[in-house]
């Protein structure tokens, strides 16, 4: 059974401290979405109140046709990993995996049968005899995970579940977790604070703040076309020029920035979104060049990246990093101008 997640205009307090505020969420029908955003923002708020530990304010949620709102934790039907295994010390990993199934009134053999496969899933064969204490920390994760999946939930949520693992480990199990997402076409949400862990694994990722949902988009728009200035921060566009759009030439705006210098964008390749607003770009979206319609600067600091320089720039919006042609590097004080690169750049309201 495949189905959808439903969040709509979920307000989610603690006591009378407000968390979440007005916060709308479609997972679709075995997407994999993953919220991401730093400690404090409300991801785990939002597992909580989709898992029944938590009641919403205001808002409702929705697994397909069925209102969960108000819906006992118990009688919800999910599967949750999270960061600490909790698995119990005292059963083999193959009575761990077995147990949901027993809670559920499963009989003995087709519990069996079933944990068995879903052990064999996760790569733990040889394991279902040995307990917990006795197994290495991914293999407990892929116990827990195994756990969780065996019930063969309609949704699946996750806590952070690789954060106690070693770097390499936490790479092969996001990729197992996707794998087994995908192939048992389970709908899901994952909660990490790692941008790679979540880019490379989601469908779509929700990044978040303080409560609310910054920009919810596939991997590749949020990398390449973030909302606002505070995904595009998030997700490394390290200048941020403040401009102020002041007079229309032809097919281009002019534009000014707060310390003087004036900057053509044509209309052809950027959309000015209002009167003031801020340029963002990663360094490679700025290309240093000798004299054009850029950005005045003097050049500072030179590195080598291996596949371009990088150069600080002193700018009259104040200093910014920009990258130049390996075949025709500049010296330190140079005066030169800063071209914007349409593809690379996102115009974003001040
Ligand atoms: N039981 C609680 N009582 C009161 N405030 C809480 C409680 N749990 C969380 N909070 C507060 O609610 C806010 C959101 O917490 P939440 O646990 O959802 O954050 P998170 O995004 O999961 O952070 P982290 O990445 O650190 O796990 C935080 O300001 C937190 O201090
Ligand atoms: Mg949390």
């Amino acid at each position: 059974m495949t189905v959808s997640l439903s969040l709509s205009g979920i307000t989610a307090h603690y006591g009378t401290t407000k968390v979440l505020e007005d916060l709308d969420l479609h997972v679709g029908e075995g997407e994999l979405v993953s919220l991401l955003g730093s400690s404090g923002c409300g991801k785990t708020t939002t597992l909580r109140l989709v898992a029944g530990f938590l009641e919403p304010t205001t808002g409702s949620i929705k697994l397909g046709d069925r209102d969960l709102t108000r819906l006992p934790a118990h009688a919800r039907n999910i599967g949750l990993v999270f960061q600490t295994y909790a698995l119990f010390p005292h059963l083999t990993v193959r009575d761990n995996v077995a147990f949901g199934l027993k809670q559920r009134g499963i009989g003995g053999a087709e519990r069996r049968k079933r944990a068995d496969t879903m052990i064999d899933r996760v790569g733990l064969g040889d394991f279902a005899d040995r307990y917990p204490a006795n197994l290495s920390g991914g293999q407990r994760q892929r116990v827990a995970l195994a756990r969780a999946l065996v019930i063969e939930p309609p949704l699946l949520m996750f806590d952070e579940p690789l954060s106690n693992l070693d770097a390499k480990l936490r790479v092969d199990m996001r990729v197992e977790i996707r794998r087994l997402q995908q192939a048992n076409g389970t709908t899901a949400v994952y909660v990490t604070h790692d941008q790679e862990e979540a880019f490379s694994i989601s469908d779509r990722v929700a990044i978040m703040n303080a409560g609310r949902i910054m920009q919810l988009d596939t991997p590749e728009v949020l990398y390449s076309r973030p909302a606002n200035a505070f995904v595009a921060d998030f997700v490394g566009f390290e200048n941020m020029i403040p401009l102020r759009a002041v007079a229309e030439a032809g097919d281009a705006v002019r534009a000014e920035m707060p310390g003087g210098g004036v900057l053509t964008l044509p209309k052809e390749h950027f959309t000015v979104p209002s009167k003031e607003f801020i340029l963002a770009t990663r360094p490679e979206g700025l290309l240093v060049a000798p004299a054009g319609d850029g950005i005045p600067t003097t050049l500072g600091l030179r590195t080598y990246l291996g596949r371009a320089y990088q150069y600080q720039c002193d700018t009259p919006g104040g200093e910014i990093k920009a990258n130049g042609p390996l075949a025709q590097p500049f010296e330190s004080g140079t005066n030169a101008v800063l071209i914007p690169q349409p593809e690379q750049c996102c115009l974003l309201p001040a």
